[in-house]
This record gives structure tokens, sequence and C-alpha cells, in this order.
């Protein structure tokens, strides 16, 4: 007798591959990019360096990251042609909309966007990851009626993008919180969108498509847009004061507190960790307290009601007050989270593609067959 076959709904627990990007212990709150703590890597590296780490499996020596960090810089600027199709576009657009549509336009400009060289396809993501900072920020001017900001090669990835967003050069610890939220949201292992790009590069597609794709599946608000909507839910509450009485209804209504609960960390997310405490130090530079103070308020409300469940904060619980208060813009949130997790997609696809084996799944068939086909004047 056949056995019969087992639907894996969401993929939840199917092992597609082997991986040496990327390990979370959910039980233990640990991540480790490469073997490395999450909290080393947030408390010692940078994000160029991580990108590094994250593509090329080792820590690079010192001439090896000057010379990553130098490849990145000098992809910043686009071409004419991009730039004029990005202030082309609708200013209401939404700007992962924007994004996609610019990273897929890129392809347009490389006069071989194709390769089936490994080195030669990092060097095309390093040619997205460059730009993808340039094409947000150059879109948020634009829909400002502001001409973009140059990029500056004397400034890391992320102070530059703060500096291409406002048209100053920012605040060294702002620059360092932008620098860890890009280390923290590089790499989460066989996410949504990275298995997106996975499945794309199996088709042994181009670099511009795989990176597409992983945006394109970024944008749903199950995947990418939690953190906007944690920010929403604290500026409505909008004082620590009224923290319980909405935590309190939330639940009772069986609403989700937002920046909680995880389908891998059954225990407080690192990420979180490390966020709070900058988040927190953050605030107070700036004099600026209260939407910070409703957050904690929030979370300590939340984590006093669901005591003794498996739910806890998550990095979205504070990174969205944490851009909020860095002054971006809400709606750019998630377009950072992509300029970031590019580092970790093109890992897995370069990693995936080492030992390509196109990705085929079977649907199990439970429609009809062998219906007779009705010429349309005969339909009903
Ligand atoms: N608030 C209240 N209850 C919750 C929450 C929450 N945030 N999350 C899960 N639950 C409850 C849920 O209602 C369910 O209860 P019951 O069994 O009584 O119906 C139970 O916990 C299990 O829920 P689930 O959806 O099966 O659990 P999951 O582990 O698959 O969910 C999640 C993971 C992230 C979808 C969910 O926790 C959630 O919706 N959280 C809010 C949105 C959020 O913060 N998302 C960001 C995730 S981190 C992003 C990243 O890592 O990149």
């Amino acid at each position: 007798m056949k056995e019969p076959v087992v639907i894996h709904k969401g993929l939840d627990n199917v092992y597609v591959m082997e991986s040496k990007i990327c390990f979370i212990d959910g039980e233990a709150s640990k991540l480790f990019y490469r073997g490395y703590s999450i909290e080393d890597l947030a408390q010692h590296s940078t994000f160029e360096e991580t990108a590094y780490l994250l593509i090329y499996g080792t820590l690079p020596n010192k001439r090896q990251l000057e010379d990553f960090k130098k490849r990145i810089s000098s992809q910043r600027s686009l071409e004419p042609g991009l730039l004029q199709l990005i202030r082309s576009f609708p200013i209401a657009s939404d700007p992962m909309d924007v994004l996609r549509t610019a990273v897929s336009a890129l392809a347009l400009y490389d006069q071989q966007p194709t390769t089936d060289k490994l080195e030669e396809r990092v060097d095309k993501a390093v040619r997205i990851l460059g730009r993808m900072p340039t094409i947000i920020a150059a879109f948020d001017r634009f829909r400002n009626r502001r001409e973009p900001i140059p990029p500056q090669p004397d400034l890391n990835h992320a102070a530059n993008f703060l500096h291409m967003l406002a048209g100053k050069t920012p605040d060294p610890y702002d620059a360092h919180v932008m620098d860890v939220a890009l280390i923290l949201h590089a790499e989460h292992e066989m996410n949504a969108s990275t298995f997106s790009c996975t499945v794309t590069a199996s088709t042994l597609a181009d670099m511009y498509s795989i990176i597409t794709s992983g945006i394109g599946t970024l944008r749903g608000p199950l995947h990418g847009g939690a953190n906007e909507a944690a920010l929403k839910t604290v500026m409505e509450v909008g004082d620590p004061s009224k923290a319980e009485d909405y935590v309190t209804n939330a639940l009772a209504e069986k609403k989700r507190i937002m920046g909680f609960g995880h389908r891998v960390y059954k225990t407080w997310d690192p990420r979180y960790v490390i966020l709070k405490k900058l988040g927190a130090q953050l605030a107070s530079n700036k004099g600026e307290t209260v939407l910070f103070e409703t957050a904690v308020a929030i979370e300590q409300s939340a984590l006093r009601h669901l005591a003794g469940s498996p739910i806890f904060p998550n990095v979205d619980s504070y990174s969205g007050v944490v851009f909020h208060t860095l002054e971006i813009p809400t709606d750019l949130f998630t377009p950072i989270f992509a300029m970031s997790r590019i580092a970790g997609w093109t890992a897995h696809a370069i990693e995936y593609l080492e030992a390509n084996r196109l990705i085929r799944p079977k649907a199990l068939y439970v429609g009809q067959t062998s219906l007779p086909y009705i010429p349309i004047d005969a339909r009903a």
C-alpha cells in the first residue's frame, strides 16, 4: 500500500539544505553568524565586516576588510538613467516598491548581468549592496522635493546612509546605532525571503533576479513589516501610564502584541537585548525618552500577562522605536531591513550554488481529471 502523503504546510520544521551560515538556538537565546555570536559582532564588528564574514565565511584581515569597504563604497553612485527613473516614480510610491523596481532595473545598467562564476556573482551582489542605500535615500529626497545627497566615500555604510537621508554628517552615536542595527538584521537562517532568494538562485538566475525576489518576499507584513506595526502601537499608546490598559485590553480581545513572539525563539531574542540597550542610550542622548519608556512599559506589562508562555520580546519590539528616534521615516524601516539582509541573501545564494540542485517541491493534486472540454458557446 502507498504511504499517505504528508503535507508540510508552511514548510514548518522542514530542513531543505545544510548550511554553515547561521545558527539560531531559540531555546537558549543564541544567534551565531558563521560561528560568531551576535553579541560579539554587535560589540566589535561593523556592517561591512559582518557582510564579508557572511559572504566569504571568515573574518577578513585588515587588508581584505579595507578592500571590501572600498569595493562597497565605489559602488554607491547611481547611474544617471537609474536616478532619472527613481525621480519619475509617483511620490506616493511605497519605498519597498521603489527599491524592488530599482534593484531590478540595475540589471539593465550592467552590460553582463548574468554570469556562472561565483566570484562574479558576488561582484554583482556588492554592486547592488553598495547602491541600495543610495536608492532608498534618493527616493526619500525626491518625494520631499529635495535633490539627492551624493554618497560620501569617507563615511561607512551606516553613516553614509544617514548622511544621504538627512544631508548632514550624523552624530557618531547615531551612526553606531545604525551600524549595529544593520548587523542585527543582516542574516537569520532560512527565513521566507532567504528561501525565496535560494529558490531563484537554484534556477541559475542572475543576482539581480535573486535579490529582487528577496525584496518582494520581505515586503509582506508577515515578514518585514512587524517593526512598523510595533512602533505604531507604541505611538498610539503614547505614554507609559497607558501601557497596562492597552496590554490588558489587547490580550482580552485576543490581539497580538507587536514585537512579541517568534517562530524560532521561545525565549529572549538576543537581538532585542542588544537593541534595547542601544535604544535606551539613544533616547537619553536625544532627551526624548517618552517613546522608549512607553515601549518598556508595554514590554513589562506584556511579560507579566504572558508569564509562563513561550512568548517573549523579539527584535521588532525596539527596532521601530530606534529607527524613529534616528528620525527615519516609518516606511523606510523595511527597505533598511532589505539593505542589511542582502548580506545574508547573498551568502545563502552563493552557498547553495556551490552544490546547486534545482528546488522543485511537489503539490498534492486534489482536483478533478479527464473532464470533457466544453466549447465556450455551450457553457452555462
Ligand atoms: N501577542 C500575544 N499572543 C501571541 C503573540 C503575541 N505577539 N504571538 C503569539 N501569540 C499566541 C497566539 O495567539 C497563540 O495563542 P493560542 O494558542 O491561544 O491561539 C500562540 O501564541 C501561538 O501562536 P502562533 O502564531 O502559532 O506562534 P508562532 O510562533 O508561529 O508565531 C509570530 C510567531 C511572530 C507570527 C507571532 O508571535 C506574532 O504574530 N507576533 C507579533 C508580530 C511580530 O512581532 N513579528 C515579528 C517577528 S520577529 C521578525 C524576525 O525575526 O525577522
